[in-house]
């Protein structure tokens, strides 16, 4: 089956071209959008991206899917679940596509960069028109074009590394929160984890390219930027440095970033996040195992003693420093020995936040050659006793706030009882009472109670 299916008649598309392709189509009435983003920030942040490019081409958006001219679904890959639901809801959108002929509905994303998804949405979802995946978003203006003017179904899964883009437009869901991927891709190949199959290598953006953008946002009012990469600190350029140049930025605003691995999470590191007051005091370190050999198997180049003297380092330096943290339970071969490791591990580092998942099988990987004799039930069962051991923890280890003043960036407001809600410099999730124009503000809030996932408090004026 061929993938890679534009027509070099397209091949220098101009953009007023794609326009008036809309403006006939659509009668010039502005045509609506709706995109949704499952996974992780980094998809987040692409959907981000290429609403901009939509926008760029004449579309609207909306948050009805019902009222949408073209449906976007960016999707992960990460995950068995995440695999299920995208089929799930294409199966929904048949309805949409029978009602309406003139519907486009596109599958984009990781699990669109995989071949056999491709080939399942070719034969069995005639619904979907365009189909791309992640190294195809050069292509999207030429890809829509041939969409809308030859009616053709179009699909792009070609593994092509290009430059960077600079300067993107981006459409972004937040006016106080943004998100700035500093590198793309994944060099690690931890057994388990289908990321670097459908994200490909490693592709650092320049610090300058970083810097301006940061700034830019700065100055347009944004509070909160967090830095994104599959594995930020083999950022090719010094993520140590990088925080700090960042952190010389004049402004009255937070820095925060997603995911470092513990192979490179080096003293220098913990220096800068605790040396540099606008990066939050946090960092995300997933550890997947608590166990040595379970690590090994993982490929993930580190050992629980490493571990845990990045831990020590930091909490030498700032006691209520905050971790939080990964777990695969379950990775086939493992026992309820090693599980256990996992356990004491959470005991001894007192996270204050664990996400926590049983092992998915992902094709194509290493680890899905190796034989797996726990049941997805018992391996259930596991996790739940992992969670249930991490809510006391968190509980007990979040006391240490109760007192103390905290300062929190205002997100939002609870449905259910009116609460704002948002996260401290140490990314606790804080919750109070206080006036809806605060949302987007940084506030200072004294402690009054400590829960097993959140703190409660009131602000200080
Ligand atoms: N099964 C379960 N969890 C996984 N993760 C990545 N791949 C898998 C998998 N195959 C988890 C890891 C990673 C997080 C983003 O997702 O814990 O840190
Ligand atoms: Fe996957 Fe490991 Fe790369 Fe993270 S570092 S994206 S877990 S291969």
């Amino acid at each position: 089956m061929e993938f890679k299916s534009i027509s070099c008649a397209f091949e220098s598309l101009d953009l007023n071209m794609l326009k008036d392709a809309v403006k006939t189509k659509y009668n010039d009435a502005t045509p609506l959008c709706y995109l949704h983003s499952y996974g992780c920030q980094q998809n987040v942040s692409d959907g981000e991206k290429l609403k901009g490019l939509i926008a760029k081409s004449g579309f609207s958006f909306t948050s009805d899917d019902a009222l949408a001219d073209l449906i976007v679904i960016n999707t992960c890959a990460v995950r068995e679940n995440a695999h299920e639901r995208v089929f799930g809801r294409l199966g929904e959108l048949k309805h949409l596509k029978e009602k309406n002929k003139d519907l486009i509905i596109c599958v984009c994303g990781c699990m669109a960069q995989q071949k056999h998804v491709a080939e399942k949405i070719k034969e069995s979802y005639p619904h979907v028109s365009l189909v791309f995946g992640t190294f195809a978003y050069s292509d999207f203006y030429k890809m829509l074009y041939e969409v809308i003017v030859s009616g053709r179904r179009v699909f792009n899964i070609e593994e092509k590394q290009s430059e960077i883009a600079e300067d993107v437009f981006q459409v972004r869901s937040s006016d106080f929160k943004a998100y700035v991927s500093i590198m793309y891709g994944c060099n690690n190949f931890c057994t388990y984890c289908i990321v670097p199959y459908v994200r490909g290598r490693e592709r650092s953006r320049t610090v300058d390219a970083v810097v301006d953008e940061v700034k830019g946002l700065v100055r347009d009012g944004y509070k909160e930027i967090t830095l994104l990469g599959q594995n930020v600190n083999s950022y090719a350029y010094g993520f140590p440095e990088l925080l700090r140049r960042l952190n010389d930025i004049e402004g009255d605003f937070w820095i925060r970033f997603m995911s470092s691995h513990p192979k490179d999470a080096t003293n220098e590191l913990i220096d800068a996040i605790i040396d540099c007051d606008k990066v939050c005091s946090h960092l995300h370190l997933p550890v997947q195992s608590g166990n040595d050999e379970i690590l090994q198997r993982m490929n993930r180049r580190y050992t629980v003693d490493k571990y845990l003297e990045t831990v020590e380092y930091a909490r030498k330096r700032c006691g209520d420093f905050s971790f939080s943290t990964d777990i695969i339970v379950g990775f086939p071969g493992e026992s309820y020995e090693q599980f256990c490791d996992t356990k004491a591990l959470l005991e001894k580092v007192k996270f204050d936040n664990v996400y926590s998942f049983v092992y998915s099988k992902r094709e194509g990987t290493k680890a899905a050659e190796l034989e797996d004799k726990v049941s997805v039930k018992q391996k259930g069962l596991w996790l739940r006793e992992l969670l249930l051991m991490q809510h006391e923890i968190t509980e007990k280890w979040l006391g240490r706030f109760v007192g103390k003043t905290l300062k929190v960036l205002a997100e939002s407001a609870k449905k259910q009882d009116g609460l704002l809600t948002g996260h401290s410099y140490e990314n606790i999730i804080v919750e109070f009472e206080g006036d809806k124009k605060l949302i987007g503000s940084f506030v200072n809030v004294k402690i009054t109670n400590a829960l097993n996932w959140a703190l409660f408090g009131e602000i200080i004026r």
